[in-house]
């Protein structure tokens, strides 16, 4: 199974793409640029070269050669632009791939850190409307901090909380994600859950500043 990350330039993508890459699997990133997209592919086999030593398979390309090349496709842009890219790649996913949706449409007002206003609960669900029918779109990995995700010496240790609306591809999305070290997937049904998730990550946020910490994030405990 090969998985691709849109955007998978910025940190969330790069951490995804080095988790990935470590749990075994073949990792393609993406980006606007495809020599970016390349010299950062590059940069992460070197890091993993570093930590776990060589056989790292990660690769870049620009994100509709990922779209092409990929079976699940991680969606990491800002959300104000992950409409524009599914909108751009519409016509080129097929059946069988998975979009795994990580944004969060967070934005500053008046010096708040708050979510967008939209139209459905979520950003989730404002972008699964954009897929064709026979493709799934699974929340995924939005109250995972990005520089933990980086940070190989860490171990995650947390719950990542998963939904959607399609059972089967929930459960393609929990198998991969559970090949992560410290990682815990957790089936949290629905894709309405999404936007409880969106509010999660708000909070982790506030977290962090009130407790002038960095990788707040989550685990259940009583399962
Ligand atoms: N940062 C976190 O801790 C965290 C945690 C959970 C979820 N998330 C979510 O993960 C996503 C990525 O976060 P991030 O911090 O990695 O974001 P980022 O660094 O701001 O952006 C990621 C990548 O998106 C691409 N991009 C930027 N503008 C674009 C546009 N107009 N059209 C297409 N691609 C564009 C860029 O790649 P190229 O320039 O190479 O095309 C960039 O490297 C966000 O939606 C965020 O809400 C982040």
């Amino acid at each position: 199974m090969r998985i691709g990350i849109l955007g998978g330039t910025g940190p969330e993508g790069r951490g995804l793409a080095l988790r990935l890459s470590q749990a075994g699997y073949p990792v393609i990133i993406g980006s606007r640029s495809p020599e970016q997209a390349a010299q950062r592919a590059e940069e992460l086999r070197r890091c993993l070269k570093e930590e776990s030593g060589p056989g790292a398979h990660i690769g870049g390309l620009g994100n509709p050669g990922v779209v092409e090349a990929c079976d699940i496709l991680f969606l990491a842009v800002p959300f104000e632009h992950a409409a524009g890219l599914l909108e751009s790649c519409r016509d080129q996913l097929r059946q069988g791939q998975i979009v795994v949706d990580v944004t969060v449409p967070l934005q500053f007002r008046s010096k708040r850190l708050q979510l967008r206003e939209l139209p459905e609960p979520s950003a989730s669900e404002h972008l699964a409307g954009i897929l064709p029918q026979d493709v799934p779109l699974v929340a995924a990995f939005k109250t995972i901090p990005a520089h933990l995700l980086e940070d190989l010496s860490q171990r995650l240790d947390c719950h990542v909380f998963v939904c959607g609306d399609s059972v089967e591809a929930r459960r393609r999305v929990i198998q991969v994600s559970s090949g992560i070290e410290g990682l815990s997937p957790l089936d949290v049904g629905p894709l309405r859950q999404a936007s409880t998730l969106e509010r999660m990550t708000v909070l982790a946020i506030q977290i962090n500043k009130r407790h002038r910490v960095h990788h707040s994030r989550f685990r259940v405990v009583g399962l």
